[in-house]
């Protein structure tokens, strides 16, 4: 089963595959638990940051090695700022690909997708647009980020003319925790919009932060992916500084409890998403 027969899936069934972040070994060990345990599928995602800290064929490789155990396990490049970054990605061999091109005139935003996808489908990699800016950073942030919101009419367009498999949306959503308030989604903007695309799945950014009751509304509103970091930053950083307290030197030793961590808050989001036991 490919990624996008999975989105498909999940879109007509009501339910969502998880994507997770990741810039480690130790993340992605997390994330591969998860996902055996609760057979789930999941999406591994590296934005360009995480993936030049990680390596593109480092990650490639390791989630070869995953896949080969028999896990449903996709890597994403998440957030490819430009057609050269996501050319690197596919021709190390990302299995997916997010063009971000949602700051640029819609008209340039649609051209540079068309050239991704050209370039994606020889090559049998899936590729998630953008339209309407979805703010913030995958971060715990001060103040809740402006928000440029997706137009159905826009995401309509977008979907006819690039064709792509599935299309990431700003409907209040942002990426990051805010200590200021939690993201409010626009219920009846995304309703228009799900209408707008028809049977394509759409994409939620920003997973950290929205309350549990939203983001089940908005799977069964269509988004059939749903994207999360923040909260899997906070609870690795967190439980490694609690873990580092004891004086332990032996990474082997300490990371068993961080990589635990993120693995239970993977295994939460699976259980929110409806993603479990649809190996
Ligand atoms: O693309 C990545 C996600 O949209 C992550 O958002 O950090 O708010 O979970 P988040
Ligand atoms: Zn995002």
């Amino acid at each position: 089963m490919n990624l996008i027969n999975y989105l498909k899936r999940a879109k007509r069934e009501g339910w969502a595959v998880g994507q997770f972040n990741v810039s480690n070994l130790e993340t992605m060990k997390a994330v591969v638990a998860a996902s055996e345990k609760e057979k789930s599928p999941v999406i591994v995602g590296t934005s360009e940051g995480e993936s030049s800290f990680l390596g593109l064929k480092e990650a490639v490789a390791l989630v070869k090695v995953f896949k080969e155990k028999g896990v449903s396990l996709f890597l994403h490049l998440d957030h490819g700022k430009t057609f050269d970054y996501i050319k690197k990605a596919v021709d190390a061999g990302y299995d997916s690909v997010h063009f971000d091109g949602s700051k640029l005139p819609l008209k340039e935003n649609i051209s540079i997708t068309k050239k991704v996808m050209a370039y994606c489908k020889k090559r049998g990699v899936q590729v998630e647009g953008e339209v309407g800016s979805i703010g913030g950073s995958s971060t715990v942030l001060k103040e809740i980020p402006k928000l440029s919101l997706t137009e159905a009419k826009e995401a309509e367009r977008f979907v006819k003319e690039t064709k792509v498999d599935s299309l990431a949306v700003s409907v209040g959503n942002f990426h990051g925790v805010s200590s200021s308030g939690n993201p409010e989604i626009d219920f009846l903007r995304l309703k228009e919009i799900s209408k707008a695309v028809k049977d394509t799945p759409l994409v939620l950014h920003g997973g950290s932060g929205i309350p549990g009751q939203s983001i089940k509304k908005a799977i069964g509103l269509g988004m059939s992916k749903v994207n999360v970091n923040t909260d899997l930053r906070v609870a690795y950083t967190e439980t490694l500084r609690d873990v580092l307290k004891s004086g332990e030197i032996v990474p082997y030793k300490y990371m068993p409890r961080v990589i635990a961590k993120v693995q239970k808050i993977v295994e939460d989001k699976i259980t929110l998403f409806q993603s479990k036991n649809k190996i």
